[in-house]
């Protein structure tokens, strides 16, 4: 199993306008081999910012990279960079290999 997060630190008052373009976002996932779930998460909120994760479960780690060189990865994300104002910074990414579990 690979956990595949991209973590965003949404500027405070944009919470309702980044959590909009994910709900109305074309998902393409569910037409991916080795897709497992995807949840969008909300973390801490300081004065700043509040911390959201993009959280994917892929089978192994070579389906997610299949996933990031595919067509159905730059469909996604074609209008990303276009609400910077939303953010404090870009999004950092963080890829987690299952070493136990059930
Ligand atoms: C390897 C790095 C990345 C991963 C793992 C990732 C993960 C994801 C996932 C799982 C989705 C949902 C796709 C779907 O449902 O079909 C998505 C969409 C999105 N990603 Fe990324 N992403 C990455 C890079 C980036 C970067 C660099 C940005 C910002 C510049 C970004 C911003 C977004 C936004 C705003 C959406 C919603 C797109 C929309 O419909 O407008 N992502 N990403």
């Amino acid at each position: 199993m690979f956990i595949a997060m991209n973590r965003f630190k949404v500027a405070r008052g944009s919470e309702a306008a980044f959590e909009a373009i994910w709900r109305e976002r074309d998902s393409r996932l569910g037409e991916m081999a080795g897709f497992k779930s995807f949840h969008l998460l909300k973390g801490p909120v300081t004065e700043a910012h509040a911390l959201y994760a993009s959280h994917t479960i892929w089978a192994s780690r070579a389906d997610f990279e299949a996933w990031t060189r595919s067509e159905q990865f730059r469909q996604a994300h074609k209008n990303a960079g276009q609400n910077k104002d939303l953010y404090l910074g870009p999004p950092e990414f963080e890829g987690f290999e299952t070493i136990l579990g059930e």
